[in-house]
């Protein structure tokens, strides 16, 4: 299917005066793009301390996450956006207000692979995620649904910059963000950016993972 026109609806979605929407570095991947932002994901969340409880750390831990990371691309350039980098070193996949729900189409068609991701750990997936979604925030919201950055890009500042887009929008249509913080350093970019902490939730002796909500901000933001 040709993706090109709803890519150019959600650019001209970008709300005026964001500055990421004037910078050259942050942009919409295209469909074509999910090989290396797969990648670039399966890197970034290596040690991730959710996914290491999850898959554990076998040599095919980098495999099942690029697995895992096409089935999340596939969702948020169907139904959301997902914002890059030209050199395409990492990804913030953001879902619109409804949009937050990984579909059951999308599950069943999926089936498979989740099963080859998680394997024995699979009822611990299933769980975890139904334990996240039972709190996932009800009211109209804008939803990170993954952030990575690869290893030798972290700390520069793309991982914020891949966000704003999104933040500008929620603030300009004065809508809170949503996301799960998977851990505390993260968290405190999340916080820096306007996120506090709703809850930690705990499931089956997984590591802590943190809710965290965005109230809009003043807009247009003082400069
Ligand atoms: C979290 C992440 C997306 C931020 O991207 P980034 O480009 O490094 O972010 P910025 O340069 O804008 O901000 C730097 C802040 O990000 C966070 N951060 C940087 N590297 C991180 C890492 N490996 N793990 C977790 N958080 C990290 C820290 O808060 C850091 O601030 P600090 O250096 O003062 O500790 C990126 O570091 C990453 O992919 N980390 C691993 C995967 C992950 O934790 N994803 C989020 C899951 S909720």
């Amino acid at each position: 299917m040709d993706r090109e026109p709803q890519i150019a609806q959600h650019v001209e979605a970008i709300p005026e005066g964001s500055a990421s929407a004037l910078s050259p570095a942050v942009r919409l991947a295209h469909p074509r793009e999910s090989g290396p932002l797969k990648a670039a994901l399966g890197a970034a969340f290596f040690d991730d301390p959710i996914f290491g409880w999850l898959i554990g750390r076998g040599s095919s831990r980098q495999a099942r996450l690029e697995r895992y990371f096409a089935i999340q691309l596939a969702h948020s350039l169907a139904d959301g956006c997902v914002w890059t980098s030209d050199g395409l070193q990492g990804a913030a996949l953001c879902m619109p207000p409804g949009q937050w729900r990984l579909p059951p189409r999308l599950m069943i068609a999926h089936g498979g692979r989740f099963g080859s991701v998680f394997r024995g750990r699979l009822p611990h997936a299933v769980g975890l995620l139904a334990a996240i979604e039972r709190r996932h925030l009800r009211d109209a919201h804008y939803y990170f649904a993954n952030i990575g950055v690869a290893p030798n890009a972290q700390g520069q500042g793309l991982g914020s910059k891949l966000m704003r887009p999104t933040l500008d929008r929620c603030d300009k249509e004065r809508l809170p963000a949503y996301l799960e913080a998977s851990s505390e350093r993260n968290a405190a970019l999340y916080e820096r950016l306007g996120f506090q902490c709703t809850e930690v939730l705990r499931f089956a002796g997984s590591p802590p993972l943190r809710l965290m909500m965005r109230p809009p901000q003043p807009w247009p933001r003082a400069t």
